[in-house]
């Protein structure tokens, strides 16, 4: 039987093109309005040199980095998309699962003054990787994660585990994708844990929702 992380990466497989699709056309009205923007801003702020996107995806951030003057290298598991942010303009994007990251199996560079991982950290075991991007920063870098608020997706359930995406109401052809919902102090032990201090906690919220459409944390390295 596959794992849920098995499962995880074949549905990157399998969802490249339509999530491609999804990015690109502003079809997910969170990101539009307000997901995008927080994270872009939380970089912004910290007035980063050089910037690591964790699971880049099709490359959106690195090239909205790169417009202001950002050197933006990517990382991201999956072959179609990693090739969809070099298509795009993107000049340095690595091949590589966050396995193989944990275990330091590929050179990534090192020295970054920001790591940013946009709703990328999807699997269960994350504090091997966020040790190992631990050491891939500068001593003064810091860590950007936004993620699905657990709040607003606990759906009555506020306690870690794996659960279903189905991507209902997304306009192209979706597989199911496992994804691992982690709570509140979840995420703050795992960040802690990894060697990191969070420094900022955010809930970026639009104005007419009543729900925050993520959860940003900024950690530095202790
Ligand atoms: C929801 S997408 C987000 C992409 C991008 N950060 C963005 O904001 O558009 C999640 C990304 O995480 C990557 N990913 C998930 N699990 C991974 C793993 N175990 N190793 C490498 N990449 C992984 C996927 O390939 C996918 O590109």
């Amino acid at each position: 039987m596959s794992s849920p992380e098995d499962d995880l990466q074949s549905s990157w497989q399998h969802n490249a093109q339509a999530w491609i699709d999804a990015v690109r056309s502003g079809a997910i009205e969170s990101r539009r309005q307000v997901t995008d923007q927080a994270i872009l801003l939380a970089v912004l702020g910290r007035q980063p040199e050089r910037v690591l996107d964790l699971g880049c995806g099709e490359g959106w951030l690195l090239r909205a980095l790169a417009e202001r003057g950002i050197e933006a290298v990517g990382v991201d598991g999956d072959q179609a998309l990693v090739e969809a942010a070099r298509a795009a303009g993107s000049v340095e994007v690595h091949l590589a699962s966050y396995e193989q990251l944990a275990e330091a199996e590929l050179d990534v560079g090192s020295g970054y003054d920001l790591i940013c991982a946009n709703f990328a950290l999807l699997h269960q075991d994350i504090i091997p990787l966020l040790a190992a991007m631990n050491t891939l920063l500068a001593p003064s870098g810091a860590l950007v994660i936004q993620t699905l608020h657990p709040w607003s997706v606990a759906n009555g359930v506020y306690q870690d585990g794996w659960r279903e995406e189905s991507f209902a109401g997304m306009a192209g052809q979706w597989q199911t994708m496992p994804w691992y919902f982690r709570t509140l102090s979840s995420w703050l032990n795992a960040l802690d844990m990894a060697g990191f201090r969070l420094v900022s906690l955010q809930e970026p919220q639009h104005p007419q929702s009543d729900m925050p459409q993520s959860l940003l944390m900024i950690g530095e390295r202790r």
